[in-house]
This record gives C-alpha cells, sequence and structure tokens, in this order.
C-alpha cells in the first residue's frame, strides 16, 4: 500500500518524508488557500517545492473546469516535474481530458468520486488513480469504506489498472480499513499516519525495558 501524504504543509510533507516511509503528497485548491498559497506563480512555485521534497508523485489540482482549460493547464502543471500527477474533477469534461492526458502519457488522479459508476468511468478513461472520498461519505452517513470495498471488486473483475486511492481519509483505523479492503494507496494528514505507531503495551513495554537497562547497570 503507498502512503501519501494529504496536505501542502511543507514542514509536514518534511516530517513524513523523514519517517521514510511516504509514497507521495495529494493537494487540493481548499489545501493550498490553507497555506496562503495564492496566485499562479506561487502555487507553481509550491509544487516545485513538494516534488524537492519528495521522492514519489505529487498531485496538482486543476481549476479550469472546461476541456480546453484543463488540457492547458494540465500540460502546464505535468511540464513542472515528472512527480506530477494531474488531479482531475469527476465531471465529463474531466473524463475528456483523463482521457487526453492518458493517450499522452501524463499522469491523473481523478478527484470528487463518490460512486463505482463514476470509478468504473475514471478507470475507463485511464486515470492513473481514482479517488474515492471515504470521509466525505462518512460525514453523511454513508459508508465510506464500502465504496472502496466496491471500486476494488469490479477493478479485479476487470483488471483495471487505475490505482484506488482511498482519500479523505480523516483517521488511523480509515488506513488500517483500507489495507484490509485492498486500497492501493491512500492519502491522509499525518496524524493519521502517526496514529499507526501508537500502542500503550509497546510504551509500557519501552519503559520496563529501559528501567531494567538503567537498573542492571547499577
Ligand atoms: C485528496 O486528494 C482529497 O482532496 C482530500 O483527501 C479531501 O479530504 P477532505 O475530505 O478531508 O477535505
Amino acid at each position: 500500500m503507498k502512503f501519501f501524504i494529504d496536505t501542502a504543509n511543507l514542514d509536514q510533507i518534511k516530517e513524513a518524508q523523514d519517517l521514510g516511509i511516504l509514497d507521495g503528497v495529494t493537494t487540493n485548491p481548499s489545501l493550498m488557500a490553507k497555506e496562503g498559497i495564492t496566485g499562479d506563480q506561487s502555487i507553481i512555485d509550491h509544487y516545485k517545492k513538494i516534488c524537492e521534497i519528495v521522492d514519489g508523485d505529487v498531485s496538482a489540482e486543476v481549476i479550469s473546469t472546461d476541456f480546453e482549460g484543463m488540457v492547458k493547464e494540465g500540460e502546464a502543471l505535468a511540464a513542472l516535474n515528472d512527480q506530477i500527477v494531474v488531479k482531475v474533477p469527476m465531471i465529463k469534461e474531466g473524463i475528456k481530458a483523463i482521457k487526453y492526458f492518458s493517450d499522452k502519457g501524463i499522469k491523473t488522479n481523478c478527484t470528487l468520486v463518490f460512486s463505482v459508476g463514476q470509478a468504473i468511468l475514471a478507470a475507463k478513461a485511464g486515470a492513473t488513480y481514482v479517488s474515492p472520498f471515504i470521509g466525505r461519505l462518512d460525514d453523511i452517513s454513508t459508508d465510506g469504506l464500502n465504496l472502496i470495498e466496491e471500486i476494488r471488486l469490479v477493478y479485479d473483475n476487470y483488471m483495471f489498472e487505475t490505482e484506488i486511492l482511498a482519500a479523505s481519509v480523516r483517521h488511523t483505523m480509515h488506513i488500517v480499513d483500507c489495507a484490509k479492503l485492498g486500497a492501493d494507496v491512500m492519502t491522509g494528514p499525518l496524524s493519521s499516519i502517526e496514529g499507526l505507531l501508537k500502542h500503550p503495551l509497546t510504551d509500557i513495554g519501552l519503559e520496563k525495558f529501559l528501567a531494567d537497562h538503567n537498573k542492571s547497570k547499577s
């Protein structure tokens, strides 16, 4: 399972990278705005900085909602670095754009996916990644994990190569459950990744080992 961090915060990206288990980064316009990154040039510069920190894929989202606009933006983003994955919304024009990028060998991430039908279309268009938003489904009392399970089943039925990128991950158990269901990738906040480290018996055990070691020295 690949681990992506879902943030535009450079300190958090560095921290996750330093752990040695990071495979990539996802951003979206809201995450960029949260870091105060506004204006075309600042956004471009920020993506370049992210690519310098991590080795893997970096999703950069287009703002246009028409085919021509998405193609223009996506080609400019993809030209920044081989690591860039063009993030395209799941709309009719977006599917056309994903097919266009796929034919040109440009990596894509189909975002804002909330149903199996949408995931089938993304795979048919040749998306590199499909991003079902599990947390946002949970928010409206709909089982986000069930969507991961269903997409896995359908993709396996047809051997679609599009990778299932569980997005809108909100907490550590989302990661564990997505791993059980066979999601190829998860993207979540640093806190959800660091939560995987935690177990009280680890802390108690380590404290005892260190105490016994120190006793044996005296
Ligand atoms: C990532 O690609 C998505 O944009 C992100 O995971 C959305 O997460 P949220 O629902 O917590 O905003």
